[in-house]
């Protein structure tokens, strides 16, 4: 791809009526066939299939994108900075296990396959990479920059983080020294107390501001301005906050949020700041930490502006781990009865975990993941019945990045016996979090390029297109706590999440979802 305003090529041409290919667009016709359930009083259940058509219009043309990190300084945000620059110059470096090159493994949209369809001839199956298709960036392309309340230049804080080898590091090294995190807003009372030592960078004032939003405002279209961007999508990957209380008056409404700000109210959070400017400036804004950022009044504002934002906290190992088990256990019948998640890590942000309200922010977070799926069966769970679950963070700076995971779940089997699965995961926890850095990017940028109406509905179609919703759900399978628009459901089982986001993009183009049906090869 070139990052040059051009139309990308597609990969494929869908070779069918409902798929049109314009210079700049695709448009694609599609019929999105559901399930609606009625149960009547006189205790009938009726089912009946529906279909709703509707057109789909993606602009194929490849902005210049830049992203910019709150957090810069922090583990992610120098591992991915590092990571993007040694995919972007092909690096390749010693390791004591010998020559390690550039890659985006686990980054779901550069790392993985997609099943296209069957080939005419050998009736196989044709698999195509993630980013092929639909035309998006290319990660080398991003221009990164952002915020941190810490002043070291991420040639620094690369060497603070302990996360790479020194052989990659010293390619690097000169590159990112030349990057310095702009002077960021700090609340001590929103982190944990451990952190003030490094808090060395920040713009004057300890509590929200008008001043503040215009600052992060003004950072934005300065960082937009000199890089020559399109656009720009803003990512928290900075510490975890406090829970910010929901208070009347003061964050429920969009109003009264930017209200609180002006008058300086101590209960709006850096994040929530940093997000109202983003929407302000109409650029996406993800939070990958577990925090409420997201208070009502900020999700109204959102929606007022038509701003993509999405959230919480990036999902990367134990919990992603847990969202794939859990719907394997509950699928197949294994009632699940308790899970007990153990974790120790010895960096930065294990520091900060170790103060108790921040780690109550994780604790929610990582707690509510498997709501769905026990509630999804009314077989082995009755209604408000869950398993047991309990997480535990404890701070062991000796194992630095290193996280260790331990898991136990315990679950009733045929009879009533019991199952234990015990598991150690033991990993570079920045190692993880980072591709998914490139996944929320690349996935809200083609979404700000995506426009819907319906097809069948002549008024509703004479209004023109729409963009998706500002809470962009379909980021799901990167977080740990998906944000979904106002009282819709949250899905939690990863193989949905995928599919979710899969058959979407499929959509696009005018194709059906992979419904793994092969009755191709079933009716000989
Ligand atoms: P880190 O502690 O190394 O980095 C956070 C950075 O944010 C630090 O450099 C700190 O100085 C900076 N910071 C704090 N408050 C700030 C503010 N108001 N403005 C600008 N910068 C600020 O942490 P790490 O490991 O990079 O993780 C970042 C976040 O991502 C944490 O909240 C963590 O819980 C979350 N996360 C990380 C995962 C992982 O596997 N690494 C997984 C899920 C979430």
């Amino acid at each position: 791809t070139a990052a040059n305003g051009s139309a990308a090529r597609p990969k494929f041409i869908v070779n069918s009526p409902n798929v049109v290919y314009t210079d700049n667009e695709i448009r694609s016709t599609y019929t999105y066939r559901t399930t609606e359930v009625t149960d009547r009083e006189d205790g009938t259940r009726v089912v009946t299939p529906k279909e709703t058509v509707y057109d789909f219009k993606l602009d194929t043309k490849i902005p210049k994108v830049g992203v910019m990190l709150v957090g810069w300084g922090g583990n992610n945000g120098s591992t991915i900075t590092a990571g993007i620059i040694a995919n972007r110059r092909g690096l390749v470096w010693e390791t004591r296990n010998g020559r390690q090159a550039a890659n985006y493994y686990g980054s779901v949209i550069m790392g993985s396959t997609l099943k296209l369809g069957t080939d005419a001839k050998t009736g196989k199956e044709v698999n195509i990479p993630f980013h092929d298709v639909l035309p998006m960036i290319h990660p080398n392309d991003l221009v990164i920059g952002g915020w941190d309340i810490s002043g070291l230049n991420l040639a620094d804080a690369m060497d603070r983080a302990q996360v790479l080898e020194p052989s990659l590091k010293n390619l690097v090294r000169k590159e990112m020294a030349q990057m310095v995190p702009l002077p960021s807003i700090y609340y001590p009372d929103f982190i944990a107390a451990n952190q003030e030592d490094r808090a060395d960078n920040l713009i004057p004032g300890s509590k929200a501001c008008w001043e503040h939003v215009e600052q992060i405002r003004k950072d934005i279209r300065d960082f937009k301005a000199a890089n020559g961007l399109d656009k720009v999508i803003v990512q928290w990957t900075a510490n975890t906050e406090r829970y910010a209380d929901i208070i009347p008056g003061v964050n429920d409404t969009a109003d009264n949020l930017l209200n609180a700000i002006k008058n300086g109210h101590e209960e709006v959070a850096p994040s929530t700041v940093f997000a109202v400017a983003s929407i302000l400036e109409n650029a996406p804004f993800i939070n990958g930490s577990p925090q409420n950022t997201f208070v009502p009044g900020c999700i109204e504002l959102a929606e007022k502006h038509g701003a993509f934002i999405g959230g919480d906290d990036f999902k990367s190992g134990q919990t992603k781990m847990k969202s794939a088990l859990v719907d394997f256990l509950i699928n197949a019948g294994i009632k699940l009865t308790s899970i007990a998640s153990y974790n120790h890590l010895g960096n930065n942000d294990g520091k900060n975990l170790s103060s108790h309200k921040q780690f109550r922010s994780k604790e929610i977070s990582k707690s509510n993941v498997v709501d769905d799926m026990v509630a999804a069966n009314t077989v082995l769970y009755k209604k408000d019945e869950h398993p047991d679950h309990i997480v535990v963070i404890k701070y062991v700076p000796a194992v630095g990045d290193s996280k260790r995971a331990l898991d136990e779940y315990h679950a009733e089997i045929f009879l009533g016996g019991h199952q234990t699965i015990s598991m150690s995961n033991v990993c570079e926890d920045s190692l993880l979090a980072s591709p998914l850095i490139i996944d929320l990017v690349v996935v809200t940028e083609l979404m700000t390029r995506l426009k819907w109406r319906l097809h069948s509905d002549e008024a509703e179609s004479a209004k023109g297109y729409k963009s998706f919703h500002s809470v962009l759900s379909v980021l799901s399978y990167m977080l740990k706590a998906p944000l979904t628009p106002p009282g819709t459901p949250v899905v939690n089982a990863l193989a949905k999440q995928r599919a979710a986001l899969a058959n979407i993009f499929r959509a696009v183009v005018g194709l059906e979802p992979e419904s793994d049906m092969t009755l191709e090869h079933k009716l000989f």
